[in-house]
């Protein structure tokens, strides 16, 4: 933990080792690409590449530009593959760096051609097909003359042909077996014309693990290789462990009588004398606002205790009861301690959101800890140790 406050994330990438592993191993002969968007889902983008490329990992997967752009500063040399076709001025820098952007309108494939003709490379590219979830991608009618328009520009080379699933983590199958069948169309229309491109992908965690078909060369993975469940209908398909957790320090106590009511609104008050410690961690570190009015609870030495009222920007209240509690004591909003355990999910389901919300959201106030070095290749062998 650096600075003052003690508050912070904890990131094991022993756990992203593990997950990233057992990922590989049911997406085989498939490879996998980790997911690393979004600092890697707030859990610090370079060691979790670091970690899902020791694991077995051959593809990192990014949103922006930008975030390529820290992966390469940091050294690492593995595929890059931007999940969205890049604004036509960063195509130079895209080509410098040794991005592989996906692409889907003919301006984006000629920004892209023109920049590498000029730095006299070929630059592999991605060719995204909207086949339903309707967010980025080309229509499925104008894919041929794509694929040719960069089978014909002589700075690229059609390296892949992607989809993206929308419905993938719900319980009907009937949505995405039809997206997968509209890709399977277009993958052999684009086979015809110009030759299969030799990574073809459409999966995210949830395909990958509900749909085997869906597998194709690669899985693109996020959420699972993080340890956790896509959502309740796709659970359990494989050992996952939760990378994440986050803590705190208790930095006041008080005791307060029957009735008192505390935090911004007054809204929680005590229905018996109570001993009320300050934790501070709030909205501005990713705790949403409504967490505490939502029921949730952190946990005190093993006990589960409620936060009291409103979260606010830098501080939550919680609610110790007639238990024993001191400035310093250990406070887990996410994780393990003791014998209880708060995930990520549950936030989810109190808030009426996804884990991946409660995850992305934690700021970058809170210092990483990253613990474990994930770079063992016998998951029993040998002794990890913070590499980096
Ligand atoms: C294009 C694309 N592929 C793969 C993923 C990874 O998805 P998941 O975290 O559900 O595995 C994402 C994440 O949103 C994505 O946008």
């Amino acid at each position: 933990m650096s600075g003052f406050r003690p508050a912070w994330v904890e990131v094991d990438l022993d756990a992203v080792h593990h997950n990233v592993r057992a990922l590989t191993q049911v997406a085989a002969p498939a490879r996998v690409l980790a997911t690393v968007k979004a600092d890697a889902y707030g859990h610090g983008a370079v060691p979790v590449a670091r970690t899902a490329l020791a694991a077995g990992a051959t593809w990192l997967g990014v949103a922006f530009v930008e975030e390529g752009i820290e992966l390469r500063d940091a050294g690492l040399d593995a595929p890059v593959l931007l999940l969205s076709e890049p604004p036509a001025a960063a195509a130079p820098t895209v080509v410098a760096r040794g991005l592989t952007p996906i692409v889907y309108t003919e301006a984006g494939i000629d920004a892209l051609g023109h920049a590498a003709a000029s730095a006299g490379t070929t630059l592999p590219v991605h060719l995204k097909v909207d086949t339903g979830m309707h967010r980025v991608g080309c229509r499925p009618e104008a894919a041929v003359t794509l694929a040719r328009r960069v089978a014909d520009h002589p700075g690229l080379a059609l390296e892949g042909l992607a989809t993206h699933l929308a419905v993938a983590d719900e319980a009907d199958p009937t949505y995405t077996e039809h997206q997968l069948d509209a890709f399977d169309g277009v993958l052999a229309e684009v086979t015809a014309a110009v030759g299969r491109p030799p990574v073809v992908h459409a999966a995210n965690s949830a395909g990958a693990l509900a749909y085997p078909r869906a597998r194709f060369d690669l899985v693109r993975v996020g959420i699972t290789m993080y340890g956790i469940d896509p959502s309740a209908v796709v659970a359990g398909a494989v050992d996952l462990r939760p990378a994440l957790s986050l803590h705190a320090r208790v930095s006041f106590v008080k005791d307060l009588p029957a009735g008192a009511r505390v935090s911004y609104g007054l809204r929680y008050e005590l229905a018996r004398p109570a001993r009320i410690a300050t934790v501070p961690v709030g909205y501005a570190d990713g705790v949403p606002r409504g967490l505490g009015a939502a029921g949730a609870e952190v946990l005190v030495a093993g006990r589960r205790c409620p936060i009291a009222g409103t979260v606010t920007m830098d501080q939550i209240l919680v609610d110790v009861g007639d238990g024993e509690v001191e400035v310093g004591d250990a406070v887990v909003l996410l994780g393990v301690q003791g014998a209880a355990r708060v995930t990520a999910a549950e936030w989810a389901e109190r808030l009426g959101t996804i884990p991946y919300e409660v995850v992305t959201r934690l700021g970058g106030r809170l210092p990483r800890r990253h613990v474990g070095g994930g770079l063992q290749e016998d998951p029993g062998g040998a002794e990890g140790g913070t590499a980096w």
